[in-house]
C-alpha cells in the first residue's frame, strides 16, 4: 500500500512522511525531489523556464511513473498534486492512502513567509498580509480536493511525536 501525504504547501507533508518512513521502515518519496531529479532541475527553474502548465502536465505525468514504480512507500505529494487534471482520482484507485494535512492559515502563512523564494506560486506575495490572503482562498479552492482523502489530520497544536503517532494509529 502506498501512503500518499497530501496538503498545502508548507502543511509538514515532507517532514512527517520522512520520520514516518524511518520509523516504519517504509521508503520514503518527496514527490518534488523526485521531478527534480528527473528533470535536472529545480521546480523554480521550471517554472521559471516552462511555466505553469508544463509543469501540471510533467507532474501528472511523474505521478503515474512514480505510483507503477512503487507500492509500499509513504510519498509527500506536492502541493497541488491533487488538485489538477484526474491526479485525485488516480490516487483514489486501490492500493494507495491518502491522508490530508490540515493545517491553519496562519500557521501555514509563517512557515510559508520565510520559504516562499522555494515555492514559485506564492512569488507575487509580497508582502505577509498578501501571502495570508492568497493562501486563505487559494486552500479554500484546494480544500474541495483535499477533503477527499481517505484520512484527515486536523493539525493544531500536536507535536510531532502525536502527529506521527495519530498517523502510525490510522494507517498501520
Ligand atoms: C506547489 C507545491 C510545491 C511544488 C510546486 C507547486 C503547489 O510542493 O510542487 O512548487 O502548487 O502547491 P510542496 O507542497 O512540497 O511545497
Amino acid at each position: 500500500m502506498n501512503i500518499c501525504l497530501i496538503g498545502y504547501m508548507g502543511s509538514g507533508k515532507s517532514t512527517l512522511g520522512r520520520k514516518l518512513g524511518k520509523e516504519t521502515g517504509r521508503s520514503f518519496l518527496d514527490f518534488d525531489a523526485y521531478i527534480e531529479e528527473r528533470e535536472g532541475k529545480t521546480i523554480p527553474e521550471i517554472f521559471k523556464g516552462k511555466g505553469e502548465i508544463y509543469f501540471r502536465k510533467i507532474e501528472a505525468d511523474y505521478l503515474d511513473t512514480m505510483l507503477l514504480a512503487h507500492k509500499d512507500a509513504i510519498i509527500a505529494l506536492g502541493g497541488g498534486t491533487p488538485c489538477y487534471g484526474n491526479n485525485m482520482q488516480r490516487l483514489k484507485q486501490e492500493g494507495i492512502k491518502t491522508v490530508y494535512l490540515n493545517v491553519p492559515v496562519a500557521t501555514l502563512t509563517k512557515r510559508l513567509w520565510k520559504e516562499r523564494a522555494q515555492r514559485p506560486v506564492l512569488n507575487d506575495q509580497d508582502t505577509l498580509e498578501k501571502l495570508e490572503e492568497f493562501i486563505r482562498k487559494h486552500l479554500f479552492e484546494r480544500s474541495f480536493y483535499y477533503n477527499q482523502a481517505d484520512e484527515r489530520i486536523s493539525v493544531k497544536d500536536q507535536s510531532e511525536r502525536e502527529l506521527i503517532d495519530d498517523l502510525k494509529a490510522r494507517l498501520f
